[in-house]
């Protein structure tokens, strides 16, 4: 990570008198950047409610509270280690951050397209890094304790700016049927959050590669599992049904600017008419898609297709809990829990 990033955040942080242009500097830096203003604008808000927490008590001082802190999930961002005396303003720290995350987002608009994918691939590499550690500090924590740290869940969905993932649509949506289940005027809240997608891939590449694997996502929505995918790894052979036609088409064209069509497309499919067959392939991705009698048709398919291969399903949310049957039924080996047992990791070959 350039060192120039976190010059650059320091500044509009803790300076905001000073002007800054971000015309001439490097993708790279502005990856960088865009991870670390997002970053810490969380950061200042879970700070504002722990330290809140802490005040009452006598015992500790603001730098007590830190210090530790910075060992754990502030540590990428030790340049905010000043003051350390001093309790900053956490609200004007968190607008400043935000807003310096909006500019850098501005700028990167109006990059080539080229320059556009790159920063998409540094931040997302970044970003990564992140979720892993977060993954990491979750480890032995029970579900009824809470979450440890900083939540990263939603912090980087500014990034939809830069794959144009336009959830407008979808207000602007007409109900023309009632038998699918197509989260109407949803938006982001039901796209897969950057920290599922990314720590799912982060396993399948450790456990079984991507490189040539064919991975299909069952009710694409928006298209952010497939962009994530392939930009992740081009040499993925990535497709993606979708219901609605509006987001097959945003999908697709994210798909087009970022020069991914060979490894990615989305199609507009309903996946309950009793015509679809799943296509061969080694991954398919379920987030909650399904009514009960279209999750019978699918997932019928999945197994018989398990019987000829090996089969590897990653489901968010519910959608576990149909594969828990069919894994259990079919002796396939244990399911991998991720992200907090948001994500669950399903694998047909028997345990060795
Ligand atoms: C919860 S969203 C998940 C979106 C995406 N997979 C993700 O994880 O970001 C489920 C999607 O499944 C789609 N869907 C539901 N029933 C469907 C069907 N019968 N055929 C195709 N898509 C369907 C919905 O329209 C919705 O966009």
């Amino acid at each position: 990570m350039g060192i120039r990033s976190q010059e650059l955040i320091e500044s509009v942080l803790y300076n905001p008198g000073n002007d800054y242009c971000l015309k001439d500097v490097d993708i790279q830096i502005l990856a960088d950047s865009y991870v670390l203003s997002a970053l810490s604008k969380s950061a200042f808000q879970y700070l504002k409610e722990q330290w809140w927490l802490q005040q009452r008590r006598e015992d500790i001082s603001y730098k007590d509270f830190l210090t530790p802190l910075f060992k754990s999930y502030l540590s990428s961002l030790k340049f905010l280690d000043r003051d350390s005396e001093k309790v900053p303003q956490f609200k004007k720290l968190s607008q400043r951050a935000e807003a310096f995350e909006r500019d850098v987002l501005s700028e990167v608009l109006l990059r080539a397209q080229s320059e556009q994918k790159e920063f998409l691939a540094r931040s997302l590499s970044f970003m990564k890094e992140l979720f892993l550690r977060e993954e990491g500090d979750q480890r032995g924590v029970l579900q009824s304790d809470g979450h440890k740290g900083i939540e990263l869940y939603r912090t980087f969905d500014g990034l939809d700016i830069i794959f144009e993932l336009n959830y407008q649509l979808d207000r602007e949506m007409k109900i023309t049927q009632k038998k699918e289940r197509l989260y109407e005027k949803a938006g982001v809240g039901v796209q897969s959050g950057y920290s599922t997608i990314l720590l799912a891939l982060a396993h399948l590449e450790e456990h079984y590669g991507l490189s040539g694997k064919k991975m299909v996502d069952l009710g694409s929505g928006y298209g952010r599992v497939g962009l994530v995918s392939a930009l992740y790894c081009e040499e993925i052979d990535f497709i993606g049904y979708e219901y609605v036609a509006h987001r097959v088409d945003v999908s697709n064209r994210a798909a087009k600017n970022l020069e991914l069509e060979k490894s990615l497309l989305f199609v507009t499919q309903d996946l309950s008419l009793s015509d679809f067959y799943i296509p061969q392939a080694d991954i398919f991705y379920l987030y909650d898609p399904f009514t009960e009698e279209t999750y019978h048709f699918i997932l019928k398919q999945i197994v018989e297709l398990s019987q000829l291969q090996r089969v590897i399903v990653v489901t968010k949310g519910n959608a576990r809990a149909w594969l828990e049957r069919i894994s259990s039924d079919n002796n396939w080996s244990s399911p991998v829990f991720i992200d907090e047992s948001n994500l669950c990791i399903f694998d047909s070959e028997e345990a060795k």
